[in-house]
């Protein structure tokens, strides 16, 4: 009898979710299981730890959310002073709040209480919300630790503990507090860490946080969206501004988010967008909160159409209609770059990424091919080109990084009438790179054969014949980059990647 019921179960029922949230979960649209739901909310809801490995937009949020909401609905509404019976910790305040957001949709008229602890905002009203007892607090661990240590939240009674975007909580710049944000949950707690990314250096730290965990990998860690088309524009720092400009001039290029590697690149990205025509947001750690949150929601609703950013909008963030990521230049962490372009091409949608790359950026883009295990094709070639007229510099400006600030006229010239001869002649961006999709559409298995990737010849300034690009001296194949089971990912060669992996490494800024 309970197998024919259990036979005519279908979506998140099957995976044992029920009564109101399984209500509010299908109106929200989720009516079947995206695969690391199906595999995470089972062995969460029995009660297990759980590391979840999915690519970007593959719905890890709903993941983490339904098992515990279901756990917590199970346990009515008393709930102590300053306690919060679940934690969610993630590392930048806009996807703290976009979390929140997800849970209140998924638990709609389930009498699920949340609240958000966050910096840059008014800390009273937080510590108010917290008072009776809250269902949830999703937090940056910066301000949650000045809670913790003022007594305004007591986390003792917090059995559930999440870790969104985990290998960056782990990083150096949020591990300390993290550990002792733990420390201070109920000894008995469960937790949850998940993310597209979890370096192996990394992924040991996990240890001192899980009690035999699951370990549920819907693809090999690093593994970018099947969905999203990348390629490489190769280009001088001094065309950049340039070859930005023209891209955007295509209409097909209709919601796009731009990363800078520094909060002054994003600003200087942002003003010369400007000066050539082109309304931008940006948003980085210098600004207001509300500076923040305002440039994210104008792109979120449509009226903003282009969001500079730095990796502070790398993780996590979901806006569903994101139409291209452009990469102005290479992050500083190989990961971001997965996180990066998992802005776009999210919950089975389309998305294009372009990342320009300057010779400089050349170990960094081989970084970056190495964690995802793919080679990048180069869309076109700008390096034969001049750099772009510029106007005198006014003095006492700085000479280098001149590309941006020098060429405030170019486009000017341009619609001036000057005829595009400079190399720089209209290419769409909005369509397909050379070559189509080429690793895309296929099982994970399957990705990066080698007849689907480009050859190392179509970069001239590698310098190297087509063959040496391959690292690791791994005959041509598949994922030429060591394609081990999890955990045992490790250099073919001699040398090992994992220590040579991150470049010009800091310690993360905190988020709170
Ligand atoms: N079962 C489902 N049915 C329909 N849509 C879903 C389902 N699960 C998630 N989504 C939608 O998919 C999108 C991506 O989900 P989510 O933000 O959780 O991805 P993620 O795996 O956390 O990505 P990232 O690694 O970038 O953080 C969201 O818009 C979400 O509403
Ligand atoms: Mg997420």
């Amino acid at each position: 009898m309970t197998e024919e019921i259990n036979a005519e179960l279908n979506g998140f029922a099957k995976l044992g979710i029920s009564g109101q949230l399984l209500k509010a979960t299908n109106t929200a649209g989720f009516t079947e299981p995206k695969p690391i739901q199906e595999q995470a909310i089972p062995a969460q809801l029995a009660g297990r730890d759980i590391l979840g490995i999915a690519q970007t937009g593959s719905g890890k949020t709903a993941a983490f959310a339904l098992p515990i909401l279901s756990k917590i609905i199970a346990l009515g509404t008393k709930r102590r002073p300053k306690t919060a019976r679940a934690l969610i910790l993630a590392p930048t305040r806009e996807l703290a709040v976009q979390i929140e957001e997800t849970i209140k949709v998924l638990a709609k008229g389930a009498h699920i209480s949340t609240a958000l602890v966050l910096g840059g905002v008014s800390r009273f009203s937080q510590v108010k919300k917290i008072g009776p007892g809250v269902d949830f607090v999703i937090a940056t661990p910066g301000r949650l630790m000045d809670l913790v240590r003022e007594k305004d939240i007591n986390l003792s009674e917090t059995t559930w503990l999440v870790l969104d975007e985990a290998d960056r909580m782990l990083d150096m710049g949020f591990i300390n507090d993290v550990k002792r944000i733990a420390k201070a949950t109920h000894p008995a707690r469960q937790t949850a860490l998940f993310s597209a990314t979890m370096p192996a250096e990394i992924e040991q730290l996990t240890q001192s946080l899980l009690r035999d965990p699951v370990r549920v990998e819907v693809a090999p860690q690093g593994t970018t969206a099947a969905e999203i088309v990348q390629s490489v524009v190769l280009a001088r720092t001094k065309q950049k501004r340039k070859v930005l400009s023209d891209m955007l001039s295509d209409d097909a290029m209709s919601s796009v988010i731009v990363f800078a590697r520094t909060k002054h690149g994003a600003d200087r990205v942002t003003k010369d967008l400007e000066r050539d025509g082109f309304e931008a947001a940006v948003i980085h750690g210098n600004k207001s909160q509300n500076a923040r949150q305002k440039a994210l929601n104008g792109f979120r609703d449509g009226s903003v159409r282009i969001l500079v950013a730095t990796d502070i909008a790398a993780r996590g963030i979901d806006v569903p209609g994101i139409s291209h990521v452009v990469n102005f230049d290479l992050p500083d962490e190989a990961e971001s770059y997965v996180h990066r372009i998992g802005r776009t091409g999210r919950n089975g949608r389309d998305g294009i990424a372009i990342t320009l790359v300057d010779p400089s950026e050349n170990s960094k883009l081989r970084q970056v091919e190495r964690i995802i295990r793919m080679k990048l094709p180069v869309m076109a070639d700008h390096l034969g080109q001049p750099d772009p007229a510029r106007e005198p510099r006014p003095q006492g400006e700085r000479s280098f990084e001149s590309a941006n600030d020098g060429a405030r006229e170019d486009r000017g010239h341009r619609r001036d009438g000057r005829p595009r001869n400079d190399g720089f002649g209209k290419k769409r961006f909005g369509g397909q790179p050379q070559g189509g999709r080429p690793f895309s559409g296929k099982p994970d298995g399957e990705r990066g054969a080698q007849g689907e990737r480009s050859q190392g010849g179509d970069r001239p300034f590698s310098g190297k014949p087509s063959g040496e690009r391959h690292f690791h001296g791994k005959p041509k194949g598949d994922r030429p980059f060591g394609d081990k089971p999890h955990g045992e990912r490790k250099p073919d060669g001699a040398k090992p990647f994992r220590s040579k992996r991150r470049f010009n490494r800091k310690p993360a800024a905190r988020a709170a």
